[in-house]
């Protein structure tokens, strides 16, 4: 949490939305509801930048398959501020698998399957706290 009750959480537009040319809407949907980027890239993970991403599902059954998804083209991270952002951007991106995911929702209109499924955030405030230094340090997060 920063300042004002305002908190950050990570967000990624994943490779099958990048591929798909979704970045613009993504964005567009994401300030619309609120969230000032305070930084963000396009990059393309390595298979052990995505294995350490989601260190957390390591013993999951999609866990490999996920990771080479990951890597399989550009994607951008980017880290979102708002107040309460954490559980707000949860409620935009909608229900992990989108065909239980909301009308509205971004993986509702976005997303293909539950693993190609457009976009993620950070599931709490201990994972925010793992997942932006992940792949921004505080040089290249701005105030705003
Ligand atoms: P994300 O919010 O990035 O967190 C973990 C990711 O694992 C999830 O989005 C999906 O991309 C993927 N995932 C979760 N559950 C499954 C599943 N049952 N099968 C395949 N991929 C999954």
């Amino acid at each position: 949490m920063t300042a004002a009750g305002l908190e950050r959480t990570l967000t990624i537009i994943k490779p099958d939305a990048v591929a798909k040319g979704f970045v613009g809407q993504i964005i567009t949907r994401l300030e619309q509801a609120g969230f000032k980027i305070l930084a963000g890239k396009l990059i393309q993970m390595t298979r052990e930048e995505a294995e350490g991403f989601y260190i957390v599902h390591r013993h999951r059954p999609f866990y490999g398959s996920l990771c080479a998804f990951m890597t399989q083209g550009p994607s951008m991270p980017m880290v979102l501020e708002a107040e309460n952002a954490i559980q707000r951007l949860r409620d935009l991106m909608g229900a992990t698998d989108p065909a239980a995911a909301a009308p509205g929702t971004l993986r509702k209109e976005f997303a293909s399957s539950i693993e190609a499924n457009a976009v993620h955030g950070s599931d709490s405030p201990e994972a925010a706290a793992f997942e932006i230094p992940y792949f921004f340090s505080d040089l290249e997060i701005c105030r705003r």
